[in-house]
């Protein structure tokens, strides 16, 4: 799956449709989410191949906690599953894991979990596997924003002060957000860091997104201009 391709430096995905996959199978929603880790962990392997070196997925928003507590509990232990048994597999793959959100909320075994992840991980330098996770873009925002007042900053403040204090500060703006299963929003995502970021949507549900849809994504990013503002170059 390589070409000589303008590809992105950062593909950010939102994983939607899992519900609705389950729905249409008459099976619990859980199943759909299963679903969806097994698609995530194929898609991983893709990403790499394509040679994407950031790659971040919406897993679970600071509004997800909304959802009934069965669901929600199903979720943590889908994450839970996913570190014991997947980061050794991720890890021989050349990836790193990073956590992308608040950690307020989100059960003190799973943090543990999650810290050791990414620190067992921290070595691997081909491609950066970021799972949002209790994450939203205004409770980012607010969240560095609170952090650069409390650095007692010297006014005007610049985008680069704020910037420092994000999640991942270190992590480039997505170039290319795909969004599963036919909605049209961005959902609380990557706010401040889709200024300039392309769009992709599909009708396909997230489970069902295969090899073929990413390459169709890529190819039409791969033919985008992108001006940041400026003149057709
Ligand atoms: C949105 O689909 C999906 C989620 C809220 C969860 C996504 C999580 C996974 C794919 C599992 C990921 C696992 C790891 C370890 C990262 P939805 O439930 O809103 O679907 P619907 O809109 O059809 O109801």
């Amino acid at each position: 799956m390589t070409n000589n391709k303008k590809i992105p430096t950062h593909l950010a995905i939102i994983l939607d449709g899992n519900g609705r996959w389950a729905k249409r199978r008459n099976l619990p929603r859980l199943m759909g989410h299963r679903a969806g880790l097994r698609k995530l962990e194929q898609m991983v392997r893709l990403v790499k191949r394509e040679g994407i070196r950031y790659f971040s997925v919406y897993a679970f928003s600071t509004e997800n906690w909304n959802r009934p507590v069965m669901e929600v509990t199903g979720l943590m232990s889908l994450f839970r599953y996913y570190i014991r048994k997947k980061v050794d597999e991720i890890k021989s793959e050349g990836a790193r894991i990073r956590f992308c959100g608040r950690k307020d909320k989100i059960p003190e075994d799973l943090l543990q979990q999650m810290k050791w992840a990414e620190e067992y991980t921290a070595d691997q330098n081909i491609l950066d596997f970021i799972l949002c996770i209790n994450y939203g873009g205004r409770a980012e925002i607010i969240d560095a924003v609170n952090s650069l007042i409390a650095s007692n900053p010297q006014a005007p403040v610049t985008e680069q002060d704020l910037r420092k204090y994000f999640y991942l500060p270190d992590v480039p703006d997505p170039d290319l957000i795909i969004r599963t299963s036919g909605e049209l929003r961005l959902s609380n995502f990557w706010l401040w860091e889709s200024a300039y970021s392309e769009y992709y949507f599909t009708d396909t549900y997230w489970p069902d997104f295969d090899e073929n849809e990413l390459r169709k994504a890529l190819d039409d990013y791969a033919g985008r201009e992108r001006r940041y503002g400026g003149l057709k170059s």
